[in-house]
């Protein structure tokens, strides 16, 4: 194609960005505030979050049916809806995801539309373990896939996060870095080629044989 026929697209990709971990000197957050660095120096807008923003009592179907979603539920949601597309780093926790984190995710799969739905999602961790915190990156696949998210394949867990970092909080390790980098670009450029390509598969069902029903439906 000619490239004065290739349609330029000039709005930047929206992405939010927050660590699932409350402490203040939490490796996650430095990752997160990394990758919300990155995303900026290759033309995307963050909108950066405190997981304190989302913050949500315990799931209770009483208390949703009698007041209502918590105010860090519509905040969580607000803030999903907002962006295009989001990035959590996420601490493991015993092997899984951080209760608080899957605690919020509930709430707000509560919401219809249901915002998880269709959105693009980058999941990293980090932890001094040599894992990185990968595992517990696969236990928030489940709830973020079952909900219709595009949890993007390469996730992203620094190993001997207690060590990884210089103290201008890059990565040390130059090709890890590079790596860590090459993998926020490839999903950004994904994000933006579901935004401006909408004939990528839009229709989501878990099972595509299940019956359909409002009692078991995650998505309006
Ligand atoms: C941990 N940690 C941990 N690390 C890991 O790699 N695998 C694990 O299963 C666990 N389990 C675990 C449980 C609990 C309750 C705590 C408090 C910690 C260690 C964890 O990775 C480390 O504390 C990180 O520094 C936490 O992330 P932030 O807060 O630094 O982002």
């Amino acid at each position: 194609m000619d490239e004065q026929q290739i349609p330029k697209h000039e709005e930047p990709m929206h992405f939010l960005v927050f660590s699932a971990s409350l402490r203040k000197d939490s490796l996650n957050t430095r990752l997160a505030q990394l990758a919300a660095q990155v995303i900026e120096e290759k033309g995307g807008k963050v909108d950066f979050a405190n997981m304190r923003d989302f913050d949500v009592p315990s799931y209770d179907q009483d208390v949703e049916s009698d007041e209502g979603h918590p105010a860090g539920a519509e905040e969580f949601c607000k803030r999903l809806l907002a962006n295009d597309a989001f990035i959590i780093s996420s601490p493991e926790y015993n092997g899984s995801m951080p209760g608080l984190l899957k605690n919020a995710i509930d709430w707000v799969s509560r919401f219809r539309p249901q915002p998880f739905k269709e959105r693009h999602a980058l999941l990293m961790s980090a932890s001094p373990s040599m894992g990185g915190g990968n595992k517990g990156l696969w236990s928030l696949r489940m709830p973020l896939e079952h909900l219709g998210a595009r949890v993007y394949p390469d996730m992203f867990s620094l190993a001997t996060a207690h060590k990884a970092f210089t103290e201008d909080s890059t990565i040390a390790d130059s090709t890890l870095q590079k790596r860590f980098e090459d993998n926020l670009v490839a999903f950004k450029d994904l994000v933006e080629a579901a935004k401006h390509y909408p004939c990528i598969k839009k229709a989501w069902v878990e099972f595509l044989g299940e019956y359909p029903d409002p009692v078991t439906e995650r998505v309006e």
